[in-house]
């Protein structure tokens, strides 16, 4: 939080939610970050936020051990916004009253607007809003007004003008309430007195001056590149801040994408002119494999081999301190909810998980408060290339996961083929940037064909492309007919060892988006 003058802080009853309106709130270019639900008041006021907001939350204000926030919040004469459960809890600490629902109430609502001075300034009478609750405030607290209605909900949203106290019972952060972000704007513009100062620029030059300090003028930093956005992100942040006493260590798996270890090099060594050791460990990694099937497995043995080399190179350099690591927010609010707060735990992807701690390198983590879109526009301001900022997720085990079955030199080198084609021919379509993810898998499975007057006994290649807003859920995307006969026509007249391409129409859930 150093250094970022204008902080609003999230107080997390539920993480979901507070996740997204923490980026809402970000998209209004004012800084915040989630903290827990019961942080002391003495700490919030330590940290000296220009505003405080209470976040949703899956609990009843009646349920045994809900959570509740320190109630000297609410007289530190900081501007607290009250979401959903935010408001039920302001509600009842101040001395009103939340009613039992008999069922929720979900979906758009029309909130009439009974009073426009300040946080509905400029909405006009009424607005679209998105409701999901079960208990509603049926009483307000002292002191407080009642400021819009909805048909079924009479307080919608309250407000105390003198302590600049604000609740409402529907959910601005999310897109169904069209007209939320206007009203979180007044919240953060009219009444705390932010300006839209939090900027990608504005965070570079912070970061990079924070990792300055943090280093010191001697101290020297080790970073392991992907190629995928956020390590390179935060290597070229760290190399802005540190030159060249930040080594990259990039390892070749062997299982990478056609031409990606070339793209890497010479986006980072010759333009970026970072100081990268490039390992080809491709020996070592398809021996690591031999003779493995079942996909955790190779996922155990890919990880485990990366962490061997990685500080094998590493303790070569000599008298490295310093660790940089692609973590991003999102990561840091699930660990932390994992063992504290109410939010329910979530899977986690890590980039670089249980690296060696007997190298007791002391952690930089310049992405830490980010969110993957925003991690893009600091991409995009640093000069990173539209390729790896763009690019679809990779996942680590990489090709290894769609090699069905035994990865072998020939399977790899077969999928690769087929796979560089794919993306080929969905860029040339214009659609790479609508897919989450377009790729190639080689099924562990021949069948037969003709080709000129010969029977062919070989691969199929399955075809996924998907559509998704964050990976967790995600649907097949509806390719057109010609595109899907180029990729086909193309995959089987020029990778050698196949003779069919089929298309996979599953979406998730029931299926996952990788194979294995
Ligand atoms: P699934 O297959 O679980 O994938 O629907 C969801 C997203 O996660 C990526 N993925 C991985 N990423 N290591 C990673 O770094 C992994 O082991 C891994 N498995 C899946 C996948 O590509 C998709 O974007």
């Amino acid at each position: 939080m150093e250094g970022r003058d204008q902080i609003v802080l999230v107080l997390d009853f539920g993480s979901q939610y507070s996740m997204l309106i923490a980026r809402k709130v970000r998209e209004c270019n004012v800084y915040c970050e989630i903290v827990r639900h019961d942080i002391p008041a003495s700490e919030i006021a330590r940290l000296v936020p220009r505003g405080i907001i209470l976040s949703g939350g899956p609990s009843s204000v009646y349920d045994d051990g809900a959570p509740r926030c320190d109630p000297g919040i609410f007289s530190l004469g900081i501007p607290i916004l009250g979401i959903c459960y935010g408001m039920q809890l302001m509600a009842r600490m101040l001395g009103g009253d939340v009613g039992r629902a008999d069922r929720r109430e979900y979906g758009k609502a029309e909130l009439a607007i009974d009073d426009d001075s300040d946080l509905f300034a400029g909405l006009g009478g009424s607005t679209t809003c998105w409701m999901s609750h079960g208990d509603s405030v049926t009483v307000v607290p002292p002191g407080f007004t009642t400021i819009a209605h909805t048909y079924n909900t009479p307080i919608a949203a309250m407000r105390d003008e003198t302590r600049r106290l604000f609740g409402i019972q529907f959910h601005p952060e999310v897109a169904h309430t069209p007209r939320g972000k206007e009203i979180l704007q007044n919240f953060l513009y009219r009444i705390c007195g932010c300006s839209p100062s939090w900027t990608a620029a504005a965070f570079v030059e912070e970061s990079t001056r924070r990792i300055r300090d943090h280093v010191g003028d001697e101290g020297r930093a080790v970073c392991a590149l992907s190629g995928g956005v956020d390590s390179s992100t935060a290597a070229v942040l760290v190399h802005r801040a540190i030159g060249r006493r930040l080594t990259c260590i990039f390892v070749n798996n062997g299982v990478l994408r056609k031409g990606e270890p070339e793209r890497v090099l010479s986006t980072f060594r010759d333009h970026f002119k970072l100081d990268v050791v490039y390992v080809d460990a491709t020996e070592r990694f398809l021996a690591a494999l031999r003779g493995v099937r079942d996909p955790e497995e190779k996922r155990k043995r890919i990880g485990h081999e990366f962490i061997r080399i990685f500080e094998e190179e590493a303790r070569k350099l000599g008298n490295v301190e310093f660790l940089v690591q692609g973590t991003l927010y999102p990561d840091v609010i699930e660990s932390r909810a994992s063992d504290t707060g109410p939010a329910a735990r979530i899977k986690s992807h890590h980039n670089v998980g249980g690296l060696p701690e007997d190298m007791e390198l002391k952690l930089i983590e310049p992405l830490r408060y980010l969110f993957k879109d925003e991690v893009r526009v600091v991409a995009r301001e640093l000069g990173l290339p539209e390729e790896i900022v763009g690019r679809h997720p990779f996942p680590g085990p990489g090709l290894a996961v769609r090699v069905i079955g035994e990865v072998t030199r020939e399977r790899l080198d077969i999928l690769r083929e087929a796979d560089a084609i794919v993306e080929e021919e969905i860029r040339r379509a214009g659609l790479y940037d609508e897919l989450w993810q377009a790729f190639a898998v080689l099924p562990a499975i021949r069948s037969v064909g003709v080709m000129g007057d010969e029977r062919t006994y070989a691969y199929p290649v399955a075809l996924r492309a998907v559509t998704s807003q964050d990976g967790m859920t995600a649907d097949w995307a509806r390719l057109p007919y010609d595109v899907l006969e180029r990729i086909s026509n193309r995959i089987i007249n020029e990778v050698h060892g196949v003779n069919r391409v089929v298309y996979d129409i599953s979406s998730k859930p029931p299926s996952t988006i990788e194979w294995e």
